[in-house]
């Protein structure tokens, strides 16, 4: 009997190690024929630790459990899938797992992430050997025709971004995946480094061969420390199987990966500033063009896309273009794993296909708020995503249906808020963070950005209001349209719409209350 219990961070916070324990002392001392796997995570937050056992049936589930339970679950018949108050039944039929479209994170919470049989034995692979027996110029277009575009935030189509670096010259590219996941209540691309780390080396590797680069380098935070022994110790496998290394499976094609940590700076998230990182630079923001894809890491050609970019490449290669497009709506194509956090009752990861409704996800699928109160605001797109109200809520999730009511998709993050939150707080929130992470090297981010905290702070006190809204939107508009880079540029996109859809917080507080 296999028993699995999860070692992704968010079930790691949650106790999954003391349940893990607990489980192989229960093991031992009841002399039991079992094997602990420790898998990824599902995706399902607020059921962590979630434990699952091996069933004829399929895999029965668990949680969210505590080592204190797990004596009375192996009484209960644990290791036949029996009965007990914390049993979910069959994990597949859970409702919130049953109702996505797992394409990148098939294997995640599967598969044990550091098992390349088991990862082999779920497809794994399969795109990378297509990958090989193709010519760079055929993989560049599989990925263009799948219609895949950055989901770190931007949505450029990845497929062009590749064929720029293809039709480079230099003998020397790379690849840059950005894991430096930094948007407020995002989790896809740490969840993909610890709970399925090959399928991103495989699609690193994919990416290599078809523009020619035979180094890729994982910048990622130093905040994500077991996804960084993850991936380190999945790199080490991939390397002792020749799946990485001067003969990528025995092709032509030489790709190696080296695993870098950033020191925790919301801006090196952004490309440029992330290059200038991994060159060992302070990470500040290079102005553009000249363009990565052009002149990126010690000024060579070199591709720079987010994990799930990276890691939605295999099922591509593995399925074809056409497979993948199939999914979503409009220009947004395949599938995108929404995280679904804040004050919300299901928390968690929800891949699916482009198109449902913001209310959809929040209110069916998010379950509401976790306070039972009504919701007032979600912010989409992490820090520097607009705030939308309920009016907004039939908004489908579409890089170009949010850019047309004033937001963005972002990382797919969401953020959701109740009644009790004031907006305005929410606003100066915005700006403060702007002020602590800018980078400097502009001034409309730099010096607006704290101009814009005292401008909400005499709004909230009741100094000339209605001067220092109009003072607001103002500066709003110079951020917006004179920074170098995203902080500064999109700062504004918070402000902005927690002020004109939330008029009533911006209302002049009582004397007192301005005082606190
Ligand atoms: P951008 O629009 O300047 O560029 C998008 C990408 O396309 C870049 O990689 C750029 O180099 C590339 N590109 C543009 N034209 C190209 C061409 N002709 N050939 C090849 N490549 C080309 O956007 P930027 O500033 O890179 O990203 C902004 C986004 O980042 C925002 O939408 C925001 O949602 C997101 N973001 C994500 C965060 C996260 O934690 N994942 C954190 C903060 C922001
Ligand atoms: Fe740096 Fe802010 Fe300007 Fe971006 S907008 S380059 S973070 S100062």
């Amino acid at each position: 009997v296999t028993i699995f219990v999860p070692r992704d961070a968010a079930a790691l916070a949650l106790g999954a190690d003391r349940v893990a324990k607990a489980i192989a002392q229960e093991i031992d001392s009841r002399g039991l024929d079992a094997r602990l796997v420790r898998n990824g995570s599902r995706g399902m937050v607020w059921l962590e630790p979630l434990v699952e056992v091996e069933t004829d049936n399929g895999r029965v589930a668990y949680g969210p459990v505590k080592a204190g339970d797990v004596a009375g679950l192996f009484d209960a018949g644990l290791m036949q899938g029996g009965g007990h108050d914390l049993c979910l039944g069959l994990t597949e039929e859970i409702p919130f797992l049953r109702q996505q479209t797992r394409l990148t994170f098939a294997r995640c919470g599967i598969t044990d992430p550091l098992s390349l049989e088991d990862y082999q034995r779920h497809n794994g692979l399969v795109g990378l050997r297509n990958a090989i027996a193709m010519s760079q110029a055929e993989i560049v277009a599989q990925v263009t025709d799948s219609g895949l575009r950055g989901r770190g935030g931007a949505g450029f189509p990845t497929g062009i971004k590749w064929k720029t670096v293809m039709d480079a010259p230099g003998a020397q590219k790379y690849i840059v995946c950005n894991a430096d996941e930094g948007d407020s209540g995002t989790f896809a691309d740490r969840m993909i480094m610890e709970g399925d780390p090959f399928v991103l080396i495989e699609g690193m590797a994919i990416a290599g061969i078809a523009t020619g680069a035979a180094k890729g380098y994982v910048y990622t935070r130093s905040e994500y420390p077991h996804a960084i022994a993850t991936m380190t110790e999945a790199v080490e496998i991939a390397r002792a199987a020749g799946i990485l290394g001067p003969s990528v499976m025995g092709s032509a094609h030489a790709f190696d990966i080296e695993i870098r940590s950033g020191a925790g700076a919301y801006v090196c998230g952004e490309e440029t500033s992330l290059l200038n990182s991994l060159e060992g630079k302070r990470g500040t923001v290079r102005a553009k063009p000249p363009l990565p894809a052009l002149q990126g890491f010690l000024g060579r050609p070199t591709v720079v896309n987010n994990v799930i970019s990276l890691a939605s490449v295999p099922v591509i290669m593995e399925r074809g273009a056409e497979f993948y497009r199939d999914f979503g709506m409009g220009r947004s194509r395949g599938t995108i794993p929404i995280q679904i956090a804040g004050n919300v009752k299901h928390g968690g990861l929800f891949e699916t296909a482009f198109g449902l409704t913001l209310g959809q996800i929040i209110d069916d699928i998010g379950g509401g708020t976790a306070t039972g109160r009504p919701v007032k605001a979600v912010q989409v797109g992490g820090p520097l995503g607009a705030y939308f109200p309920r009016q907004l809520f039939d908004t489908p999730f579409d890089y170009e249906a949010f850019a047309e009511r004033g937001g963005l998709i972002g990382h797919a993050g969401i953020s959701v808020f109740d009644d009790s939150a004031d907006m305005l707080k929410q606003a100066r929130f915005a700006m403060e963070f702007c002020a602590i992470e800018s980078c400097g090297k502009c001034t409309p981010c730099r010096i607006g950005s704290t101009r814009g905290v005292e401008t909400v702070d005499k709004i909230r006190a009741g100094i000339e209001p209605d001067r220092n809204k109009v003072l607001l939107e103002d500066l709003c508009n110079t951020m917006k349209f004179g920074s170098l880079c995203a902080l500064g540029g999109f700062t504004p996109y918070p402000v902005m719409s927690a002020m004109n859809h939330f008029p009533e917080d911006f209302a002049p507080a009582p004397m007192e209350e301005a005082a606190e």
